[in-house]
């Protein structure tokens, strides 16, 4: 006669061997091995049953807890494996795999770390300051009048608020003397933006390195040597450089600089790329305003800066014919630029 302990597990072990997914498995699980299942019940019934049939069914309903554990696991583990294995059928592992794109540095970027390069062999410092502005750092601090053309609304980028975006880096020379007494030996590099019609040579949003040099007896002859040493040293040996008077407001005199070299594609064409001069004392004298104090004294203190046209160099160097390529983003441009 069989016991109806063993009778169970039959039953058990018939359902689990076919149980087709693991839900019906672990629905089992409970039915039989639960705190209320029907083979955990046997373990209260064994309380009432006689004591010399107590030891037989004890050992029986720990063997038919064991089969029915055991059988349970081996269902779960088969129905995983063949999930898996269902999975990787999918799977055509001779396809070509994903090639991982390596990145390189933007040309822009490039052109960027070899001029802070330079002027860092110089002895100077780099000076940041925000892309958005107010009027007073863009131009009135930079000995610029109010009815200067470069504030009107048409080369300006004018915000709700009356803020702006910078028109040029040179707000940092502001910026950094405010912040600091002399002397001052920084670069700035950053983005500069105009409301210029975009074309080949033009963009709305261009990049600068802003320089200013604050000592005793700074003399043009050292802004020279400065600026001719830099282009020697971006463009070669056998580059011109040249200076030419202009006219900035916040620099006396002023000079633009133009450079040539036969190493350059540009060849035999002399190329503007940085506008410079002597700090006007104005502008010394309007930071002591800000200051209030007169650390920026002008009979003691002479300076120069200068302003560097990034794109321009960038261009020239790597013989871009076209600013907007810096922004657009085509990989077939980048790719030319990657080491
Ligand atoms: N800020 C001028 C521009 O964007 C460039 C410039 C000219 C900067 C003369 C200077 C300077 O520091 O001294 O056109």
């Amino acid at each position: 006669m069989t016991h109806p302990l063993e009778e169970l597990r039959e039953v058990a072990l018939a359902e689990i061997a076919v149980a087709p997914d693991e839900e019906t498995i672990e629905a089992a699980r409970v039915r039989y091995l639960g705190r209320t299942g029907s083979i955990s019940a046997w373990g209260e019934r064994m309380k009432s049953l006689p004591k010399e049939e107590k030891p037989i069914v004890g050992k029986l309903l720990n063997e038919v807890r064991g089969a029915v554990t055991l059988a349970i696991e081996e269902r779960g583990a088969k129905l995983r494996a063949a999930q898996e294995a269902s999975a990787l059928a999918d799977l055509d592992i001779s396809l070509p795999g994903t090639p991982n794109e390596i990145g390189a540095l933007h040309p822009l970027t490039q052109m960027l770390d070899r001029a802070i390069a330079i002027f860092r062999r110089m002895g100077f410092a780099l000076a940041e300051g925000p892309d958005v502005e107010d009027e007073w750092h863009c131009f009135d601090a930079l000995n610029t009048p109010p009815d200067h053309p470069a504030r009107a609304e048409q080369d300006t980028f004018y915000l709700p608020d009356g803020h702006l975006l910078r028109t040029h880096t040179s707000t940092v020379q502001i910026r950094t003397m405010e912040s600091a007494p002399p002397p001052i030996r920084v670069i700035a590099p950053g983005a500069a933006f105009r409301r210029d019609e975009v074309d080949a040579t033009h963009s709305a949003q261009f990049h600068q390195i802003e320089g200013l040099y604050v000592d005793e007896r700074v003399s043009v002859a050292d802004l020279k040597g400065t600026l001719e040493f830099f282009f020697h040293e971006l463009f070669g040996p056998g580059t011109e450089v040249r200076f030419r008077p202009h006219y900035f407001p916040f620099t006396e005199p002023s000079f633009e600089i133009d450079v040539k070299s036969k190493a350059l594609k540009s060849g035999e064409k002399w190329i503007e790329v940085c506008g410079c001069g002597m700090v006007h004392p104005a502008v010394f004298e309007e930071v002591n305003r800000a200051r209030r104090d007169a650390a920026y004294d002008p009979e003691k203190w002479t300076g120069y800066a200068f302003g560097l046209g990034m794109d321009r160099l960038a261009m020239i160097l790597f013989d871009i014919s076209d600013i907007r390529l810096f922004a657009q983003n085509d990989l077939r441009f980048l790719k030319q630029f990657a080491a």
